[in-house]
């Protein structure tokens, strides 16, 4: 893993910015995996910012995010589908037909997933994937536990991921108890993976990461077996 020291979260953002942008115009119609959650939205401001500013043009490109609630339509304001369209798929020149997002709402989960597997197949794979990390290690929602050789499939949050994604729904409404994510094994066949870790609270979790063997306990230490990762970590995450 190749680990970049960020000063702080904007530099973070800048230096994960330029790696998108650069993919894009080295590859117009690259294929991009994408993150929801806090970590990733300034990246996507700054991406909106060089769009309208530089005119990097997203015409070509397609996405896959990594995961969906189950039950929630894309309309619904916490639904992963409803953060994308309104951090970047509403602000540059991707036509939405070329981006993926699970649905938390198919009648038959399984074979979405299944479908969603083999649409990432079909489009010749992801070229760079962006990733996050839970305090639990996790990335996508693939909690502890998760077999590395996991492809999309639908998961049981965990109480502590469904608390620290609480903040994202209204007082009084029901949070989603499950989620459609990409597996470890999906993750894995990206070319070129970029983790982003940001925070003090996630100190905890990039001093594992860095210290502990490569185990199913700790989902994101699988990112040690691949060739081509890229930690972008800032000041307050390396503050043990
Ligand atoms: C989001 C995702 C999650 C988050 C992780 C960190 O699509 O798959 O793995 O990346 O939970 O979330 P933040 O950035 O909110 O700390």
């Amino acid at each position: 893993m190749e680990i970049i020291r960020a000063t702080d979260y904007d530099d973070l953002c800048e230096k994960a910015a330029v790696m998108l942008i650069s993919q894009v115009q080295q590859k117009p119609n690259a294929v991009l995996g994408l993150a929801t959650g806090a970590t990733p939205t300034g990246i996507y401001q700054k991406m909106v910012a060089d769009h309208q500013e530089r005119g990097t043009s997203y015409a070509g490109v397609r996405t896959f995010n990594l995961d969906e609630y189950v039950g929630l339509p894309p309309e619904h304001p916490s639904s992963f589908a409803y953060y994308m369209r309104k951090q970047l798929f509403d602000r540059i020149d991707l036509p939405l037909a070329q981006t993926h997002i699970p649905s938390g709402i198919a009648a038959d989960l399984e074979q979405e997933c299944r479908q969603y597997e083999e649409a990432i197949l079909a489009a010749g794979g992801i070229d760079m994937q962006i990733l996050g990390i839970g305090m639990n290690g996790h990335i996508g929602f693939n909690e502890p536990g998760t077999p590395f050789q996991s492809v999309t499939h639908v998961v049981t949050l965990t109480e502590s991921t469904r608390k620290a994604n609480r903040r994202y729904f209204d007082e009084g409404e029901t949070m989603p108890s499950h989620a459609i994510t990409m597996g470890l094994a999906t993750i894995m066949r990206s070319k070129r993976i970029v983790l982003l870790v940001s925070g003090k609270h996630k100190a905890p979790i990039l001093h594992r990461l860095l210290n502990e063997p490569v185990s199913e306990d700790l989902p994101a230490s699988i990112l040690k077996q691949h060739s081509h990762v890229t930690v972008i970590a800032d000041a307050d995450a390396w503050d043990q």
